[in-house]
């Protein structure tokens, strides 16, 4: 049995490569659901109607454990999917968001008092992170900002466009002399270079690829009877619903040009 990946575009495939670098013996299978990106911009509902196709494809490639590595769905659907659509459809797999293991790392650090996230809008619209960190560091305080077309510009590398925008979202957060700041959609990953150029030197990047590989490590650590289901042939497949000439480029840069599949779900 396989680990899933799943996303809407690239965020996922820069999480995948840094989980691989991480745990490279797994197997891995990333869906890219790039005929419907952005997923930022959609309704709740549409947004959970796409990632359940993408979740039953993952299930028929025998994925056992799935990453939804999407801020988006985790804020918008991952609740409703493990309550509802998991249990009655797939009681024994599991799927695992990236908000409350970025939240949980937020929280361990006592410098940050004022935290900036950059995000898509369902994201900042659900209040994910803000009703989170209250959980655990009620003391900090949260500025958000809705980064509406960032992720779109970074699927399609339209570098000028993202250097544009970077600059205009990061402004007002820049501006209440935030501490950190998080990549609230791992799309944004992909562009941590031009972000890093625009922020103060002591403003700290809170960046998912860096989080969420230990993350998964510490949970098939916790859970051996996922881990025990798990294959270990450091294989991996990349499908995507829509193609697009960077997939080709990134996986031979990112993985050594394996397989790499267009699918129609
Ligand atoms: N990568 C997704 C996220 O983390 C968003 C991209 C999109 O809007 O489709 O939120």
């Amino acid at each position: 049995m396989k680990i899933g990946i799943f996303d809407s575009g690239l965020g996922g495939l820069i999480l995948l490569k840094s989980i691989r670098q991480q745990l490279p013996d797994y197997d891995y299978v990333f869906i890219g659901d790039t005929a419907n990106m952005p997923y930022g911009n959609k309704s709740r509902e549409e947004v959970l109607s796409a990632v359940k196709k993408c979740i039953d494809f993952l299930i028929d490639k025998e994925c056992e454990l799935i990453i939804l590595a999407c801020n988006t769905v985790s804020a918008e659907a991952l609740r409703k999917l493990q309550d509802s659509y998991l249990a009655d459809n797939y009681p024994d797999k599991r799927v695992l968001g990236v908000i409350v293991p970025t939240v949980e790392e937020i929280a361990r650090d006592e410098d940050i008092k004022r935290l900036g996230i950059i995000a898509t809008p369902r994201t900042v619209d659900s209040q994910v992170y803000i009703h989170k960190l209250a959980e655990l560091r009620p003391d900090i305080i949260v500025y958000q900002n809705a980064a509406t077309d960032l992720a779109f510009q970074i699927e399609n590398d339209n570098q000028e466009k993202i250097s544009r925008l970077v600059g205009e979202y990061l402004e007002p957060l820049i501006a209440e002399e935030i501490d950190a700041l998080v990549l609230g959609s791992t799309h944004y990953v992909l562009a941590k270079d031009i972000i890093e150029s625009y922020l103060p030197k002591d403003i700290k990047i809170i960046s998912q690829d860096n989080i969420i590989p230990q993350k998964i490590k510490l949970y098939l650590d916790n859970h051996p009877e996922i881990e025990s289901r798990l294959s270990r042939k450091g294989d991996y497949q990349l499908y995507v619903t829509k193609s697009n000439a960077i997939y080709e480029k990134l996986n031979s840069e990112w993985f050594g040009g394996g397989q790499l599949h267009e699918i129609k779900l």
